[in-house]
């Protein structure tokens, strides 16, 4: 191989052979390979000038002054704000209608209701799971369930559109006074083992005590006052026997007794915190978790 040619087609090697006939040819490489070659060592050129290749805070490449990036303008927070410029035209033919109309008709319109459900699951997060729980699934406490669950069909105030806008528009505040002065030891213990029961009216100390005034004559509550349903096992705090004898003892958000148990749900109106565009969103969101009640202005009990 001393004239670095291969012996049978004559072309050109570099002299190195392996395995007796493995050899090193000097062939160019193709042309459009090469073609493909200087075009992009052109196009490095063309891309450095035309973006912000150098990277310095507030300017690119080869520009007159400080801020012009580049010949071609292009900044990735320009192509952001065209983005966010897309999306807000999206959403403001939605949001437009939302100002004027009440949430019962926002539920009623089944493209504006889905738009509102998904923006309404952003401000769930962050102003009612803290204490609602994710998905409304309620949060518990050391003296039980703190906030109620929002995803089952149990109302505390009613679970009609209206009425779940109203607890967030204007807050709710329950009360049931402590009864630890008016109720003997075993009067309380006869009381809560009946509730236990789901069966609060089989003991005549319902009525004769007052329960009735607050959870009705069939014990089953009363939403004007936030009143717990003690007829039907679903429970705000806790069903334990113990558990129901401490509501009773201390009572609920009553000032006079310090180991009482609290629940307010803040106004978000007075708080600020929340437009009433927003409210309304999450009217809907809370609504759709399943378990809305159909309109009924003469409803009061549940
Ligand atoms: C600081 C804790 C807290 C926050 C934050 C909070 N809630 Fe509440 N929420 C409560 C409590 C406690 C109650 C029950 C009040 C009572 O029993 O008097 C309640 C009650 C409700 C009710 C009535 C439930 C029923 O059974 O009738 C709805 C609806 C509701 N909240 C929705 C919301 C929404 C929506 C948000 C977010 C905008 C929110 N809450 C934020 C604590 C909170
Ligand atoms: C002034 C009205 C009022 C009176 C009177 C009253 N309650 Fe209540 N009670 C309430 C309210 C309101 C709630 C729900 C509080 C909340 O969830 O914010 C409640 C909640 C309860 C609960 C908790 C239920 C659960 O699901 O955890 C029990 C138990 C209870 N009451 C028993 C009684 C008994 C027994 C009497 C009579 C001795 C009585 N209450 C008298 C207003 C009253």
């Amino acid at each position: 191989m001393s004239d670095n040619r291969n012996a049978d087609t004559g072309e050109t090697t570099t002299g190195h052979v392996w395995d007796d006939d493995l050899a090193d040819y000097t062939n160019q490489p193709p042309r459009w390979w090469m073609i493909g070659l200087a075009a992009s060592a052109i196009w490095v050129v063309v891309y450095f000038l035309m973006y912000p290749s150098i990277p310095i805070a507030t300017s690119g490449t080869f520009t007159p002054g400080i801020g012009v990036p580049g010949t071609g303008q292009w900044t990735a927070v320009k192509e952001m704000e065209a983005d966010m410029q897309a999306v807000n035209d999206a959403r403001s033919k939605y949001e437009n209608k939302l100002k004027d109309m009440t949430p019962a008709a926002i539920l009623a319109d089944k493209e504006l209701s889905e738009y509102v459900a998904r923006s309404g699951k952003v401000l769930f997060s962050d102003n009612c799971a803290g204490c609602h729980g994710q998905n409304g699934i309620g949060t518990i406490d050391k003296q039980g369930l703190f906030a109620p669950v929002l995803n089952d069909d149990d109302w505390l105030f009613g679970g009609t559109i209206e009425q779940i806008y109203e607890s967030i528009a204007n807050g709710r505040q329950a009360m049931m006074m402590a009864h630890k002065s008016s109720l003997s030891a075993p009067e309380i213990k006869t009381l809560a083992a009946a509730v236990a029961q789901g069966n609060p009216t089989s003991t005549p100390l319902f009525t004769e005590k007052g329960c009735v005034g607050c959870h009705g004559a069939d014990g089953k509550g009363m939403q004007a006052m936030g009143a717990a349903n003690l007829a039907d096992k679903v429970w705000r705090f806790s069903g334990k026997p113990e558990d129901i004898e401490y509501t009773i003892t201390h009572g609920v958000n009553d000032a006079g007794d310090k180991e009482t148990r609290v629940a307010i749900m803040p106004n978000f109106t007075a708080a600020g915190k929340l437009s009433a565009v927003e409210m309304k969103k999450l009217a809907v969101y809370v609504f759709k978790f399943g378990g809305g009640k159909a309109s009924d202005p003469a409803a009061t009990t549940n």
